[in-house]
């Protein structure tokens, strides 16, 4: 039997935090075994929002390879590949983006979002706008039919869906399988600050490689409830960070649920709380920051993973760009 086929990735534009280990990163340790993996250091899709700044795309794309690798990425089990290096992927957006209107990219609630947050106003970048069909483009690629991403990429994987419908539509044939988007049920974790998005450029996120002082201060600066002043007052648990993490991190689900009835009836400090999320985001991240720490030290090995993972990608991408060019029936020389 062979296994069912998962491709994800990360925009490389810094390095990875805890929101995308409670999203995705926890997800894709759990297929490795289950799955055939790939993880794509999304680097062109990076630029779509930073052509002003190659230079941090580049040097990201060493941080997230770390991040995977520290984490628990096993190379030998999960292919890491490299965007950029790899041709097909390029080829078959160019196929893709004419079987999307502008209208939809436009319509697409991600980019909608994203438009707004990163303040384009009329100058979008034309490569950002359609940057939902080259992300079909690396899902195909590799025929994959499982993705697992954080829930703000559900609307690319609904699009990516249609554009395969209208491949195999026009091919009169299965030529793409259509894929399925995994989804932590917790959803989204908000930042530090309650907004609700962690990110890299926010300043409002925890890094993987967030130092024990960082941790703690953050832990210190997160959003709880504005009104809950004194101990004794009843807090609320909608909208505070804390409890979000806690949520997020803490396996004891019975004792979070005790913290939060007594934090809501009153009698609950912030710091206790706060307290006992640090020790376990110190828990979570001090074996990731030590084996990041030391494959930081060996830059040949991660580079090779690297390369090795973007050869096999390569291959496998490059057949399905065949096979999509020839069932559509374009020319053959
Ligand atoms: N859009 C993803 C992000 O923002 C990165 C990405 C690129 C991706 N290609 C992908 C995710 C394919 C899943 C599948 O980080």
């Amino acid at each position: 039997m062979t296994k069912p086929v998962i491709l994800t990735g990360d925009r490389t534009t810094g390095p990875l935090h805890i929101g995308h280990y409670a999203g995705s990163l926890a997800n894709r340790l759990a297929y490795q075994d289950s799955h055939e993996q790939f993880l794509l250091l999304a680097d062109t899709q990076a630029l779509t929002d930073n052509a002003h700044n190659p230079e941090k795309v580049r040097r990201s794309v060493m941080e997230v390879a770390l991040d995977y690798l520290a984490v628990g990425i096993d190379p030998t089990r999960t292919t890491i590949c490299l965007q950029s290096h790899l041709p097909a992927l390029a080829e078959l957006s160019m196929l893709y983006l004419n079987f999307v209107t502008v209208s939809r990219l436009e319509r697409n609630p991600t980019i909608k979002d994203e438009i707004r947050t990163r303040g384009f106003g009329r100058d979008i970048p034309a490569g950002f706008l359609c940057y939902p069909a080259a992300q079909a483009a690396d899902i195909t690629a590799f025929k994959a039919t499982v993705v697992p991403v954080g829930d703000d990429q559900a609307p690319l994987i609904e699009q990516t869906n249609e554009i395969v419908r209208r491949i195999n539509s026009t091919a009169n044939r299965k030529v793409l399988p259509e894929a399925v988007a995994v989804i932590p049920k917790a959803g989204r974790l908000p930042g530090i600050d309650g907004k609700a998005k962690m990110s890299k450029s926010g300043g409002n996120a925890i890094p993987l490689s967030a130092s024990p002082d960082q941790i703690s201060a953050a832990v210190k600066a997160m959003f709880t409830d504005p009104n809950h002043l004194r101990v004794e007052d009843p807090g609320q648990v909608e909208g505070n960070v804390v409890f979000a993490y806690l949520d997020a991190f803490d396996e004891d689900k019975n004792a979070v649920e005790e913290l939060t009835a007594k934090y809501q009836r009153g009698g609950l400090g912030d710091g206790v709380v706060k307290k006992r999320l640090d020790g376990i985001l110190q828990e979570l991240l001090a074996p990731i920051r030590t084996r990041r720490a030391q494959l930081s030290k060996d830059p040949a090995y991660v580079l090779d993973v690297i390369r090795k993972g973007t050869e096999i990608a390569r291959d496998r991408t490059n057949a399905t760009k065949r096979e999509v060019v020839e069932h559509l029936g374009l020319f053959r020389l």
